[in-house]
């Protein structure tokens, strides 16, 4: 029986069929709002700084050998607290072996010297682009000990494959 009418309970007058449009016209107007306050945020909040050259991310990369940089590798700070550095450069990252104690954070504050590279840490949940002048620093506390080998993934010149880095995630004495 295809053209008998169906029950009233089945059916959406057009008044009710609105309201429903309407309410989906207002979550995508709060999304697309959202999106775009969001992209603005990150624009202001850090990638802006970094072009320009905000005070705490951008160092010069000619002088380097003139900050923390100069000499690469994990720092201890006298309360305790670890620092590794690591400078990327045409071809090679230094250190290119990274010892870091299992369970333990680590600020990592790396930089590129010339053109940009990549590099992705430990199991890969760190992941940073290194741009010249720009410091990036972050966090990380690497669990698991093992030897994770990475390779530079940013194309950077006819050494880019054999750019490698090594982190070496020791027990913890
Ligand atoms: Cu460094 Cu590719």
């Amino acid at each position: 029986m295809p053209n008998q009418p169906l029950p009233a309970h089945q059916t959406l007058d057009h008044r009710t069929i609105e309201k429903y449009e309407l309410g989906w016209l207002l979550i995508s107007v709060v999304l697309v709002i959202m999106l775009f306050a969001g992209v603005l945020l990150s624009m202001v909040g850090e990638t802006v700084p970094g072009l320009f050259g905000g005070k705490s991310s951008y160092i010069d990369p000619a002088k380097l050998n003139q900050s923390a940089f100069a000499v690469p590798g994990l720092k201890t700070a006298p309360d305790g607290s670890l620092d590794a550095y690591i400078v990327a450069r045409a071809f090679q990252f230094q250190p290119n072996v990274l010892h870091v104690p299992a369970g333990r954070p680590v600020t990592m504050h790396m930089v590129a010297a010339d053109v940009v590279h990549g590099l992705m840490l430990g199991q890969g949940n760190v992941n940073v682009e290194l741009i010249p002048g720009q410091v990036s620093t972050f966090r990380a506390t690497f669990n698991h000990p093992g030897t994770y080998t990475s390779q530079c993934h940013e194309y950077c010149g006819i050494g880019h494959q054999t750019m490698a880095f090594k982190l070496i995630v020791e027990v913890a004495k």
